[in-house]
């Protein structure tokens, strides 16, 4: 029997969720979804203009060398509270290097910054709300004194009749979550929809979902 384009979001991005041993965020049972909690778009969003904002941030346009660290892939889904998927969405991310460094003139992390990363990239969600980007696995960085945050990416996330998302994707398995400042304020639930999946291995795959709610 075909599936609905529902019920395989529900068992294919849900249930591969669940399947990876997070717990699911909203059951298969609603029929609705909370948005992706909000985070603090914190202080590196880009400033400097960039060519090259493909999906691959691990190779800069022209350049034959690619960034330094662990290449992985990110691929996800947008779907709307009512868990339709979401086409056409401006997925914007940006994050540090391997290293914990962000390409932007106010980090003063002195670990250095990788000429070969990318570091910023503007995707858009396919017909099936779907997305995809190759990146490094970034590196924790120091805030303040004891802080070190654990490795994430920023998304901002738009689309004409859909409330602006800022948010921040986690990593599974990661013992910085379980003592970050900015993570620790979620509810599980909401820690829960914020920490990606690993899928794969090889290549090393996440996979996350963004809901988003219209306006
Ligand atoms: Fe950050």
């Amino acid at each position: 029997m075909k599936q609905s384009r529902r019920s395989f979001i529900k068992g294919g991005i849900a249930g591969a969720i669940s399947g990876a041993g997070l717990p699911l965020y909203g059951s298969e049972a609603s029929e609705s979804l909370p948005p992706t909690p909000n985070e603090t778009e914190g202080p590196f969003y880009p400033v400097q203009a960039q060519k090259d904002k493909d999906f691959d941030l691990t190779l800069i346009e022209g350049s034959s060398q690619s960034a330094a660290g662990n290449h992985i892939y990110v691929e996800g889904i947008v779907v709307d509270t009512a868990m339709n998927p979401v086409e056409d969405v401006t997925i914007e991310l940006w994050q540090a290097n391997a290293a914990g460094r962000y390409r932007h003139p106010h980090d003063t992390n002195p670990a250095p910054i990788d000429p070969h990363f990318q570091g910023w990239a503007i995707v858009p969600s396919g017909a099936k709300g779907d997305f995809r980007f190759k990146t490094v696995l970034p590196g924790a960085y120091a805030v303040s004194g004891r802080w070190l945050r654990p490795p994430h990416i920023h998304f901002k996330v738009s689309k004409r009749g859909y409330e602006e998302l800022v948010t921040q994707m986690y990593f599974p398995g990661n013992e910085l979550n379980e003592v970050d400042r900015l993570l620790q304020r979620k509810t599980q639930e909401e820690q829960s929809a914020m920490i990606s999946a690993k899928i794969k291995d090889a290549p090393e795959t996440y996979q996350y979902r963004i809901v988003i709610q219209p306006v």
